[in-house]
């Protein structure tokens, strides 16, 4: 069986809605999958690296997941991927420890994905803004990049009404189940 490391790049997990919920059900219905919560780990930003190396070594998949923030991984995350992703581990002419692994991108915005759309308020669609980043990454390390699971629209931010909270609730599980299939495929 193979095996699926998700590393969750929320800044901070107990103000998640979406994040949260997306990750509750995954661990609920993936419970051989390894979870790597950064924000509980590593409050302070001090990443463990050769921890952290290890998870990725036992990884077949990794998922990151994330809300978008200023178009990009969440600050965790990068320092995260910063300090993990040494020259010699992951790069370089002898970095070949995570060759051949699957990356998979699963993230969620705010703007809903309407505004995604070339020309339209966000400018850019978004696998114009936050794939070509993760692509290069996975291509430099020599890793197989495996495709995303997207979902707009669910941030909390506005208060929203019940109604509202329900309907990105249903987002945040269809966003699960959407990853779970992905998952399958691997
Ligand atoms: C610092 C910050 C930056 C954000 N930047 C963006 C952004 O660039 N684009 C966007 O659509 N939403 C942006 N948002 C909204 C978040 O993406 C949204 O609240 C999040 O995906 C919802 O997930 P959560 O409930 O797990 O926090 C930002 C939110 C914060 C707090």
């Amino acid at each position: 069986m193979k095996k699926i490391l998700i590393v969750s790049g929320h800044t901070n997990l107990n103000n998640s809605f979406a994040n949260k919920i997306i990750l509750d059900k995954l661990a609920k219905d993936l419970p051989e999958a390894v979870f790597d919560y950064l924000d509980k780990e590593y409050p302070d930003f001090a990443i463990d690296v050769k921890a952290e190396q290890q998870k990725l070594v036992d990884a077949d998949i990794i998922v990151l997941q994330f809300p978008v923030f200023w178009y990009s991984y969440p600050s965790i995350m990068h320092r995260w991927m910063e300090d993990v992703f040494e020259h010699g581990f992951s790069h370089g002419s002898r970095g070949k420890a995570l060759l051949g692994k699957k990356l998979v991108a699963s993230f969620t915005t705010g703007a809903p994905e309407e505004m995604y759309v070339k020309g339209g308020p966000q400018l850019y669609p978004i696998d114009e803004l936050v794939i070509p980043a993760i692509k290069s990454t996975a291509n430099l390390c020599s890793m197989d990049y495996a495709g995303y699971v997207y979902t707009g629209g669910v941030s909390y931010a506005g208060n929203p009404d019940e109604e509202k909270a329900k309907e990105m609730r249903a987002k945040a599980e269809k966003h699960a189940e959407r990853l779970e299939a992905l998952l399958a495929t691997l």
